[in-house]
């Protein structure tokens, strides 16, 4: 099975969010499972900075009047195939995304894509395209390079990473890409990246169960739930993993003291005690401390935090440490509470790898009150440390996280299901509370937290399975 994964970004080489981490470790298990499986997303300037990848050949794709030149790049990163499409004109940017362009960049890159299989000899069985920057590619392919034999048998997936952002832009932009008009393209007025590919695609996933079933109702579905509707039978949801290598409290060496399931007390203090250091708060590690790593938008649910925080504060004994960046007004809250309890609240406003991975060993209760979260990696991170997460019940922090049940010491965590502030305050309560009171139930969470398995393995032989089902 030959599968080419398309996407805009990708760890190591660009991240912004949690689709880079998919991008970098899903691969991995997919080639452990015999899957042949190549990479191909842009060569942004941050990428040729790092020097790792050797020009392979080049080609061109029709934009308007013009014929834009499209280089391609090749490295392998742990033992997966990288191509980089080199585009002075469109890529070679220090931002990936939040240009004028955008729509005119990501559709060239979908253009490239196909040519790129060309220059690289390298012919899929299978596209497995990702959110709405590689939306054109399930269409072009069947109107485009429908005469080739070798590309009419390509069969495609789509997966949605995150329904709100679908690429919109006027239907004027028609006038300069090559490829005939069909209302797959168009949706209120403007043409939709993600609603072309969910028309065109062979299949469409998403990445958890639950979020496959909250993206077809109103509330979640933004706009597209009907449309989802329409190929409802080919829509699955496989939760995604993380990388089990890179987020091992045994052996990461950016944490304080590596710790196992065999220290994981002692382990987890230590650790603790040298973030509340670091971060300038009295390191007593006998109070509880919530940590947060997240991007600080809507979706995240800060904005249940706003109402409720100085209350935790004032009346409990635990300290908060923030990471994250993002809308000013969260930025803002976050500084102004630092300011107001410089000795219970840190923020570091930024996004740091190794400081995020301290906050996930040396915290206690991991904090994602998420509006709505397609599946979340944080949550497993953390559970993977043996913090507890606290989260609301959407998505995929719903199918991961394992509530605490006062009766049976069940539960990897805690959750709160309607997205109000002060549910979700009465379950901070409830953490602080079980923290402070009752240890022995406390550590068990933990341990039943960290034996957990969240690596890729079983959602890729899921998708193997998927993959095989289109191409047989
Ligand atoms: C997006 C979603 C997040 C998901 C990630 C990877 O960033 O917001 O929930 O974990 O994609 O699929």
């Amino acid at each position: 099975m030959k599968v080419l994964i398309c996407a805009s970004e990708g760890a190591p080489f660009a991240k912004t969010g949690g689709l880079a981490d998919v991008i970098g470790a899903l691969p991995k298990a997919l080639k452990a499972n015999g899957c042949d499986v190549r990479v191909i997303m842009p060569f942004y300037k941050r990428i040729k900075d790092m020097n790792v990848a050797y020009y392979q050949g080049y080609a061109y794709v029709r934009i308007g009047n013009s014929m834009q030149y499209l280089g391609v790049f090749h490295s392998i990163y742990e033992g997966i195939d990288f191509y980089f499409i080199d585009s002075d004109m469109y890529f070679n940017r220090d931002q990936f995304y939040g240009y004028g362009d955008d729509g005119e960049r990501f559709a060239f890159f979908d253009f490239a894509v196909l040519e790129a299989i060309k220059v690289v000899n390298f012919m899929p069985d299978l596209i497995h395209c990702n959110d709405w920057q590689t939306g054109l590619i399930p269409y072009v392919l069947k109107t485009n390079y429908h005469q080739y034999p070798e590309f009419n048998r390509i069969k495609t997936v789509f997966s949605i990473h995150n329904i709100q952002y679908q690429g919109i832009f006027p239907m004027d932009m028609m006038s300069i890409l090559y490829m005939p008009y069909s209302s797959s393209l168009e949706f209120g007025g403007c043409i939709n990246f993600m609603k072309t590919a969910i028309m065109e695609a062979d299949s469409i996933t998403t990445v958890s169960p639950t979020y496959r079933n909250e993206v077809l109702t109103d509330y979640y579905g933004y706009k597209l739930n009907n449309i989802l509707g329409l190929r409802y039978f080919n829509f699955m949801g496989i939760i995604n993993g993380i990388d089990v290598d890179k987020y091992n409290p045994e052996t990461d060496k950016h944490i304080f003291k590596n710790y196992s399931l065999k220290n994981y007390v002692e382990g987890k203090k230590a650790n603790k005690k040298a973030l509340l250091e670091e971060f300038g708060l009295d390191p007593n590690e006998d109070v509880p401390l919530f940590g947060l790593v997240s991007r600080l938008v809507v979706q995240k649910g800060i904005e249940l935090l706003m109402p409720v925080i100085d209350d935790v504060i004032i009346n409990s004994n635990a300290k908060f440490i923030l990471m994250g960046s993002g809308d000013k007004i969260y930025e803002d809250f976050f500084r102004q509470l630092e300011a107001r309890y410089p000795n219970r609240f840190k923020c570091y406003i930024g996004y740091s790898d190794p400081v995020a991975q301290k906050i996930y060993a040396g915290c206690d209760i991991f904090l994602m009150p998420s509006k709505f979260e397609p599946c979340g990696l944080g949550q497993m991170i953390a559970m993977r440390y043996g913090s507890l997460p606290l989260v609301r019940e959407t998505g995929g922090l719903k199918d991961t996280v394992i509530p605490y049940n006062q009766f049976t010491g069940e539960g990897t965590g805690f959750s709160f299901t309607n997205f109000n502030a002060y549910d979700f305050k009465e379950v901070m309560y409830l953490a602080i509370y079980l923290y402070n009171n009752d240890k022995e139930a406390w550590n068990k969470l933990v341990k039943q937290a960290m034996e957990k398995d969240y690596s890729w393995n079983n959602s890729a032989l899921t998708y193997l399975e998927l993959y095989n089902n289109l191409v047989r």
